[in-house]
């Protein structure tokens, strides 16, 4: 070989190197969750009544995901988001996280933010925690968070971050372990909205990439006394919206648009957009009525959050990337919320990471493959959960869904909402190029055609059988439906299909060998906040045993003891 033949090779090996080492370059994740948002109230599923411009924008430039399913309540979905379990397998599969339990999501289990940071990733949360703070060992800092400002439990005020649960009542914000007292008064979504700003520019890039998981406390419900706490300049500009209680809603849902627009242009002013992955997706279905009611929407899917009905399992959720091909089209690929973590672990870091998840015994499985080049899922059945507290299971295989057992005794099994503003005439179309993210996705010309942006939303508006078939009662016998052909799950096949019934109840049978208990304690009298200068605090770390508190928190009050 000459010199200048063997000078050329080198150059070759040396540029293949460096080409391929570039394009492995850890993306940014930023993972945005809403809280009980229904499936209707973003733009890009169909329903033109809320404005969500921004959300949209990421939507039609990235992948809308059509057959994604989470857990129907937040602590269950929040832990297998975290672990990439379901939570039949962490103990957390029965109703939530009450802030006065002494319990949390197990110490044993490593979660998404610990595989990422070995990754290189630095990792922080904003927002909402509901995975256990009895003790700090349980808290995000001790499990793989470099910084948390937002609050532990279930759910407070927007305002005054105060938090009622069963008769008892504290202030629940932290920045850190410190009681961040001195955001009292500033709207949550703005706070978190805030920290996350702060975060991206903040980030040391040369040091690795970001992982910032925001978990909005929007747009769950505040307390009783004031479950909508809305900002009125908002609601004034949705007068369109006549039903008033849903119009507050529908600014909770828009304001967190817009933080979703102050994130995405945070994350271009410091060159990070580029090479950043961002998830939208909601933690489970909406509470339209009932316990927990946001005045959500899951039109026409069946059933509410907390059920087994597609409206509480059929999440609304997009992902966004630079690195998908076959762009524009929508995500047909089936997958579950525990599917993320294994899915970003090999986005971040190549199958060898994957491979070395192997050992955590995941029931969640990568997508990151599928959805980079519209390849088929790996996954084929989803165990929406098992409750045998409430005697309450489903389970899809294929196109097959199986609900066996329902909650409330069946109150809220049936449909709500109204079919209102699904034209593609009644929805704001320049808004989307024109909204901080448009722009943003435009500079990247990622911003499909108009003509695309419609085919897309069209795609991915949900249309019913137009009759009723066979009825359903989940009560006295198992109900089956074909969810492809029948998304809204009106027509039970269970005669028709008795072998596939029997399929299914056998699935379903297996995966409940595989259970461990659930980990639900009663409430312990010690975490009462009126002990703690009224906050919600760690009160296992300041006790000797079961029933008596010891005197060395700075926020113990001794003269309620
Ligand atoms: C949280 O605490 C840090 C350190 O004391 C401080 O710099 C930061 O401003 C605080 N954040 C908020 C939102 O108060
Ligand atoms: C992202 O954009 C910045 C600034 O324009 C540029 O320096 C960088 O090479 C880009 N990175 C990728 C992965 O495209
Ligand atoms: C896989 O695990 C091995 C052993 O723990 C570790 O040395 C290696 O860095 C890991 N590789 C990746 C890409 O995660
Ligand atoms: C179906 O539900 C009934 C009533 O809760 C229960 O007795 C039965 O064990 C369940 N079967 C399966 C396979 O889940
Ligand atoms: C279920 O629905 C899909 C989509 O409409 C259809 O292709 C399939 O044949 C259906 N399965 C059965 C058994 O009817
Ligand atoms: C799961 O197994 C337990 C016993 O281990 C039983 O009590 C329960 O009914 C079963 N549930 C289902 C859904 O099969
Ligand atoms: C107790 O709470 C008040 C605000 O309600 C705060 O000003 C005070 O600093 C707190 N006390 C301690 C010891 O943290």
């Amino acid at each position: 070989m000459g010199l200048g033949l063997m000078l050329l090779v080198v150059v070759i090996i040396v540029v293949g190197i460096c080409q391929s080492a570039d394009s492995q370059s850890s993306p940014n994740i930023i993972f945005i969750l809403a809280d009980d948002l229904g499936f209707n109230d973003v733009g890009f599923r169909g329903s033109a009544q809320i404005p969500t411009p921004n959300i949209d924008a990421l939507a039609y430039s990235g992948l809308i995901l059509n057959r994604y399913y989470v857990n129907p309540i937040c602590t269950p979905s929040r832990s297998a988001l975290m672990t990439g379990k379901y939570p039949i397998h962490t103990g957390m599969q029965h109703t939530v996280l009450y802030a006065a339990e002494p319990r949390g999501l197990p110490l044993d289990l490593r979660i998404l933010p610990q595989y990422l940071n070995d990754l290189g990733y630095t990792s922080h949360i904003a927002g909402k925690w509901h995975l256990g703070h009895w003790q700090k060992a349980y808290t995000p800092l001790y499990r793989g968070f470099s910084s948390h400002v937002g609050f532990w439990s279930g759910h407070h005020d927007y305002n005054d971050h105060t938090a009622v649960e069963h008769g008892y009542w504290g202030l629940d914000m932290r920045n850190g372990t410190d009681v961040a007292y001195n955001l009292h008064g500033q709207p949550t979504t703005e706070v978190i909205t805030r920290q996350s700003l702060n975060v991206i520019a903040n980030h040391n890039s040369a040091k690795g990439p970001l992982f910032l998981y925001v978990a909005h406390a929007a747009v769950h419900s505040g307390n009783p006394y004031n479950p909508l706490p809305a900002n009125d300049d908002i609601v004034a500009k949705l007068s369109h919206i006549t039903k008033y209680k849903r119009r507050k809603y529908a600014a909770l849902v828009a304001e967190m648009d817009e933080s979703v627009g102050r994130i995405v242009a945070q994350l271009q002013k410091y060159q990070m957009l580029n090479n950043s992955i961002i998830v939208f997706s909601t933690d489970n279905g909406g509470p339209v009525e009932g316990f927990n009611s946001n005045f959500a929407s899951n039109f026409p899917l069946r059933g509410t959050k907390n059920t087994l009905w597609e409206g509480g399992v059929r999440g609304a959720a997009l992902v966004w990337s630079p690195r998908f091909t076959k762009l524009p089209r929508v995500a047909q690929q089936t997958m579950h919320i525990s599917d993320w973590l294994p899915t970003l672990v090999e986005a971040a870091g190549g199958e060898q990471a994957l491979r070395n998840l192997s050992a955590a015994n995941l029931d969640g499985m990568s997508i990151w493959p599928a959805l980079v080049s519209d390849g088929i899922s790996p996954r084929k059945s989803i165990l929406h959960n098992i409750d045998n507290i409430w005697g309450s299971a489903a389970i899809t295989v294929d196109e097959w869904k199986l609900v066996n057992g329902t909650n409330y005794n069946g109150a809220w099994d049936g449909w709500y909402g109204k079919p209102e503003l699904r034209n593609p005439t009644d929805y704001n179309w320049d808004l989307v190029a024109k909204c901080v993210t448009g722009q943003a996705v435009r500079k990247l010309q990622m911003l499909p055609s108009r003509a695309d942006q419609i085919r897309l939303r069209k795609a991915a508006t949900v249309s019913c059988l137009d009759k009723r078939g066979a009825g359903c009662n989940p009560l006295v016998a198992p109900c089956l439906f074909n969810v492809s052909k029948d998304p809204c799950e009106k027509n039970n096949l269970a005669k028709q299909y008795p072998k596939v019934l029997e399929l299914l109840l056998n699935e379903l049978q297996l995966a409940n060998a595989t259970a461990v208990p659930p980990s639900n304690k009663p409430d312990d009298p010690r975490a009462n906040p009126r002990l703690w200068n009224y906050t919600w605090t760690n009160f296992g770390d300041y006790s000797d045993s079961k029933n008596s508190v010891v005197r060395n928190s700075p926020l113990l009050l001794k003269n309620c003891i």
